[in-house]
């Protein structure tokens, strides 16, 4: 065996005692079903615990089962999941929902190809599955596994190549106890979490391998794991327009495809345009402004793409091209509105609010 496999393999029996004492109570490991742990993993995916949290909930109550799932209308899903982002995970929720019904009869397979077969499923995801709900010793290496194990192996290989990634994956499948496997990585993902944290300083000090942890032996910690980003961000500029006529706020829908494909959005155009070169914009669209309100900045963070967005907020006159949709306050919080359009959304709510009586 690797010695790496070795030295992660003194984790198994501390780390489960810990777990036992430490875990935290969160409903999809309080009812366990392959259901709710497929739900809760893409869930959790780019995503923290507290943010999932109340929408675990809402989405088990609205989608009890894989079938209610497969069958669900979309825009209900999108509008579901609006706020947490990454919408590419709902649709591959419904179209392995779709499959599983379909092919499987609504039981989820217990078998890891036939698992990473269906949409939106890779190794991670497929390892959660398998052995938190069929108690498989298969590991789930996410991002927090691989910091616990580039610290406790003292490795400063990259963590963010694949080849790596997959030797990290290697050793934690060889160390991985026989007993317990689903305790065992969602312990890890507690101890990445909890205790063996991104960022400043880990609680040493509470660790089950703080013992014969090398990246604590060697005052490694703020080192490890390496991370080697290779490309930039690609930044885009965006003006986008929070258009009033009455109570009524204009909104489209986004293109089937690309990013947050299908939702719906406040009108924009590319470039970061000044009062002018709006107001020109504007007049194409065939508005006459009467009130220019608010000019605003915004960001949002998307995985691969920043944006960089200048907001205005004004009152016109006009249709708007054809296929826009002007819609009150109920009707604009039943459609979903991607949170990169967020402080608008909030500034819309906002004048909602104080036109109110
Ligand atoms: N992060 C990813 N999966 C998780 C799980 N099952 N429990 C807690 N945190 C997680």
């Amino acid at each position: 065996m690797d010695q790496q496999a070795e030295q992660l393999k003194k984790l198994a029996a501390p780390l489960l005692a810990w777990y036992d004492d430490n875990r935290r109570i969160l409903p999809w490991r309080e009812e366990v079903s392959a259901y709710r742990t497929w739900v809760s993993e893409i869930m959790l995916q780019q995503t923290r615990v507290a943010a999932v949290l109340p929408y675990f909930d809402r989405f088990m109550a609205a989608f009890p089962t894989v079938e209610s799932l497969a069958a669900a209308d979309t825009e209900r899903l999108m509008k579901l999941w609006e706020g947490l982002g990454y919408y590419s995970r709902a649709r591959n929720l419904q179209k392995a929902a779709q499959i599983v019904t379909e092919q499987y009869g609504g039981t989820f397979p217990d078998i890891y190809e036939k698992l990473t077969a269906l949409p939106g499923i890779g190794d991670y995801t497929a390892g959660a599955i398998l052995s938190i709900a069929f108690g498989q010793r298969i590991p789930a290496v996410d991002g927090n596994v691989l910091r616990l194990a580039a610290r406790i192996t003292g490795c400063d290989a990259d963590v963010l190549d694949a080849g790596n990634r997959k030797m990290f994956r290697g050793w934690m499948a060889e160390a991985m106890p026989a007993d317990r496997p689903g305790a065992y990585n969602q312990a890890l993902m507690d101890l990445g979490a909890m205790v063996c944290q991104p960022g400043g300083e880990p609680l040493c000090d509470r660790c089950p391998a703080a013992t014969f942890c090398r990246a604590r032996q060697g005052g490694r910690q703020r080192e490890l794991p390496v991370r080697i980003r290779k490309k930039e961000k690609r930044v885009e500029q965006l003006t986008v327009f929070l258009l009033r006529r009455g109570g009524q706020t204009a909104l489209r829908q986004r293109p089937d495809t690309g990013l947050l494909a299908g939702l719906w959005e406040y009108p924009n155009v590319p470039g970061a345009l000044d009062e002018t070169a709006a107001a020109r914009q504007l007049a194409d669209w065939g508005f006459t402004p009467h009130r220019w309100v608010k000019k605003l900045e915004a960001k949002h963070e998307f995985t691969h793409i920043r944006w960089e967005m200048t907001d205005y907020v004004l009152e016109v006159d006009g249709d708007g091209p054809a296929g826009w949709v002007w819609a009150d306050e109920a009707e604009r919080k039943r459609k979903a509105v991607p949170s990169a359009f967020e402080r608008l959304t909030r500034e819309s709510s906002g004048i909602a609010e104080e036109g109110r009586p």
